[in-house]
């Protein structure tokens, strides 16, 4: 059985004046992909600041069972010596992919045209996310997959033997899906076309072209068409991980909310296909700067400057804006909750498939605390009570789910009364140093003993 072991009960206190600066730590997105394309290319590849958060840590022993020589070094450098593109060996045993639905997804994709056969798991919630999405489209290669009903792990993929390339228009606006096509899309030979109607993370197609792979990318009417040219020798690479911006914004949106405060969260990668949630509280009045822009490994980057934010007004989310800020509903639900008006969240379907269900478990959530939601399938609102207007008092259900998790301890410092989340444990998957940054720019998060 996967899962993280007896419930922490953690209480945020409302406290004052956050203030100092915190060093989050590797973006996850990029540090599953660091394993995974690493694991595909013939040598050594060396990463620096590799997120070593349970999620990552669990594609790293993947990327062993299939074959890799996976090395910690220790302070976030790592080593992996990979097996080549098609060269991934069969694991001997199921392979647990814990609570990491980027994770089980990329890794399904790498695996499904090479010969083998792989059986996949993970905990109860990512036992409850649909994988149809991914094999629906790796069956168009060759690769079969036998799973529960509903397309839900665990489930086994028996990789296609003489992969087909694929043209493929993703149906959902998801970098987990167009992922896991081009990394199938390595092992066919000939040209693998992805195409997606509303960008996402650009990640696997920037990596894969570091890596030497030959990828296209073209904005036509029909969306994104991204073209990879399959069979390629990966050449590894030596990679920095810059820092989450997903993770940045709990400490980000933790200042706007708490009087006094005044951080600062250095070197924060600003890839525009993630950043929607800066653009957003700006656009509230959110008192955050980027100071120090740069380039970084051809990313832009920049320290952010947050302030509490006494001013902000609730708005209307362009729907549009959705896939670069997916995973930053949760905690920007928080920050409308201390606005002044509504925020409405429009196109926000993919939320409901998330960790948890994250308009639910948010909803559920912010209700016990006092606050005033709407919610339809796809959208959902927050009625701002101001600046200090957030009774708190409540406790929310982590549901398995880091950022439901971190939201609510930020929603607990800026709320007139303590805000308890029944399970901090899942923080540990994403930001394992969430407690102890927190706690040294001022918050107060006491963990219960029951
Ligand atoms: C991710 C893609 C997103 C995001 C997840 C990380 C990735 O999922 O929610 O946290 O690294 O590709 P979807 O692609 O399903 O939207």
């Amino acid at each position: 059985m996967s899962g993280h072991g007896p419930a922490t009960p953690m209480t945020s206190h409302p406290v004052t004046g956050l203030k100092g600066t915190a060093e989050v730590p590797g973006d996850k997105s990029i540090s599953h992909r660091s394993m995974i394309l690493g694991a595909l290319s013939v040598g050594e590849t060396r990463i620096e600041g590799l997120l070593e958060g349970e999620d990552v840590l669990r594609t790293a022993a993947a990327m062993r069972a299939f074959g890799a020589e996976v090395t910690d070094h220790g302070g976030g450098s790592w080593s992996v010596h990979g097996v080549g593109t098609g060269g991934f060996a069969e694991p001997e045993d199921v392979v647990d992919c814990g609570n990491a639905g980027t994770g089980v997804r990329l890794i399904m994709g790498a695996m499904a045209t090479t010969p083998i056969t792989a059986t996949f798991t993970g905990d109860a919630s990512l036992r409850s996310r649909p994988m149809g999405r991914i094999t629906e489209p790796l069956s168009l290669f060759g690769t079969a997959a036998y799973g529960r009903a509903g397309g839900l792990l665990p489930m086994t993929l028996q990789g296609a033997a003489s992969p087909v390339p694929v043209r493929y228009t993703t149906p959902v606006p998801s970098a987990q899906v167009k992922s896991a096509v081009l990394l199938a899309g390595l092992n066919a030979p000939g040209e693998t076309v992805v195409i997606e109607k509303e960008a996402t993370r650009d990640h696997t197609e920037r990596m894969l072209s570091g890596f030497g792979a030959t990828v296209a990318v073209e904005e036509t009417p029909e969306g994104r068409v991204i073209t990879l040219t399959g069979q390629p020798e990966l050449v590894p690479q030596d990679i920095t991980v810059p820092r989450d911006p997903s993770s940045a914004a709990f400490l980000v949106c933790a200042a706007l909310i708490t009087e006094g405060s005044d951080i600062l969260v250095p070197n924060i990668g600003l890839n525009p296909t993630r950043a929607g949630l800066f653009i957003t509280l700006r656009e509230m009045g959110a008192d955050l700067t980027y100071e120090n822009e740069r380039e970084a490994g051809g990313e832009p980057v920049a320290d952010l400057r947050a302030r509490f934010s006494p001013d902000m007004k609730g708005i209307n989310v362009p729907p549009e804006r959705a896939p670069s800020m997916i995973d930053e509903y949760p905690i920007l639900s928080v920050v409308a909750a201390f606005a002044e008006g509504r925020t409405m969240m429009a196109g926000v379907k993919e939320l409901r498939v998330k960790e948890s269900d994250r308009i639910d478990a948010m909803a559920r959530g912010l209700e016990a605390n006092g606050v005033t939601v709407e919610e339809g399938e796809d959208w959902w609102a927050v009625t701002g009570m101001g600046p200090k207007g957030v009774p708190g008092g409540g406790t929310a259900a982590a549901r398995l789910d880091h950022r439901i998790a971190m939201s609510f301890l930020c929603l607990g410092m800026g709320a007139q009364k303590p805000v308890k989340v029944d399970d901090a444990g899942p923080i540990a998957t994403s930001f394992p140093i969430f407690e102890r940054l927190m706690g040294d720019l001022g918050a107060r998060l006491v963990r219960e003993n029951h």
